[in-house]
């Protein structure tokens, strides 16, 4: 395994960009990567389901403007930032990160960046919830833009099969990484508001999601009488990163229609299969997928800074 993640590191990191590197903060902070993990740990020990929030605010970060922390931003008078976009409002960890920030700038103030902090955060985050260990590159700088207008290119979790790997590969992922990301929802919940629409009036044809199984789908309506922001594990370990969510959607009980449409379409049913038949694949694919993600637009040099705060820019 020592040996893989080896190989990954290399072929990754003919991709990096000139200022990121697996050893940034060697020498200006050294103890950054233990401080942010035992912070991560400490967080996790007392409440294990941040895990899943750590990895979504990650993401969410990734997709709009980069991995450049524009996630962490408070709105403030003069402008609504993206973390209070209905997309963002069930995020979940901020404290997590401001906890670390506070003891990094503490121990090498104004080094290390917000964005690089979450990226960490979430890679600590998959494997103490049990999935693959792997180094990531740093030197991220953090943006100085969070609008809530730009989170319009999240994914919706009415997308279908084709509509994601469309968004995705715009990106620069292919349909099995795409797959491989969506894993992600190995770990965490969704609210009733997420899921509702696949169990009344679906279209003009159904009244239920007909990839949805109609014992699950009772399970989900059992869900929702409790409320909009009842909130639905996506697969039976909803603390622990594995491969049960792609088993789960071979037993149409995805919970998302996003996640069901992976199994439904031919395009991608043989690579979910595939994740359900070997958890190991998964995690080798997902550790891949995740450095790449964590490469997205990211900033480097003057182009960005290094926040004092994460929650505003300097
Ligand atoms: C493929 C497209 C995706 C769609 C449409 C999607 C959509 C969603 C939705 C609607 C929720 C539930 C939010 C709520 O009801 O509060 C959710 C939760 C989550 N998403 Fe995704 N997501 C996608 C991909 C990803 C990716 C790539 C990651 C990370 C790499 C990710 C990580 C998570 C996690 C961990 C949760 C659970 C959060 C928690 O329990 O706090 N998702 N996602």
């Amino acid at each position: 395994m020592g040996l893989l993640i080896a190989v990954v590191v290399i072929l990754v990191m003919n991709g990096v960009a000139d200022g990121l590197s697996m050893n940034y903060y060697l020498f200006t902070c050294p103890f950054a990567e233990m401080i942010i993990k035992n912070t991560v740990n400490k967080a996790l020990q007392s409440d294990p389901t941040l895990a899943a929030g750590l990895l979504r605010m990650h993401f969410h970060d990734c997709f709009i403007e980069g991995c450049d922390g524009s996630v962490l931003i408070d709105s403030t008078k003069g402008n609504t930032a993206e973390k209070d976009s209905p997309a963002n409002l069930s995020l979940r960890g901020y404290e997590i990160i401001d906890a670390a920030k506070e003891q990094l700038e503490k121990q090498c103030p104004g080094v290390v960046s917000c964005a690089d902090i979450l990226a960490m955060a979430a890679r600590d985050a998959v494997f103490f919830a049990g999935g693959p260990v792997y180094d990531i590159p740093k030197g991220r700088k953090d943006g100085r833009r969070s609008k809530i207008e730009d989170t319009a290119n999240l994914p919706p979790p009415s997308f279908n099969s084709s509509q994601l790997i469309n968004m995705f590969g715009q990106h620069g992922f292919t349909v099995q990484e795409m797959v491989a990301l969506s894993g992600a929802h190995t770990l965490g919940t969704a609210r009733c508001s997420s899921f509702k629409s696949r169990l009344s009036n679906f279209d003009s044809k159904n009244d239920l999601d007909p990839s949805l199984d109609t014992q699950f789908a009772r399970t989900l309506a059992k869900t929702c009488s409790a409320g909009d922001n009842a909130e639905q594990p996506f697969d039976s370990s909803r603390n622990a990163f594995d491969n049960d969510y792609f088993n789960a959607l071979q037993r149409k009980a995805g919970v998302l229609f996003s996640d069901q449409t992976l199994f439904a379409s031919v395009t991608t049913r043989g690579i979910v299969n595939g994740y359900a038949m070997n958890q190991a694949m998964f995690f080798f694919d997902f550790l891949r997928a995740m450095v790449k993600m964590g490469l997205l637009d990211v900033k480097e040099g003057s182009k960005g800074e290094v926040r004092n705060s994460c929650r505003m820019i300097n």
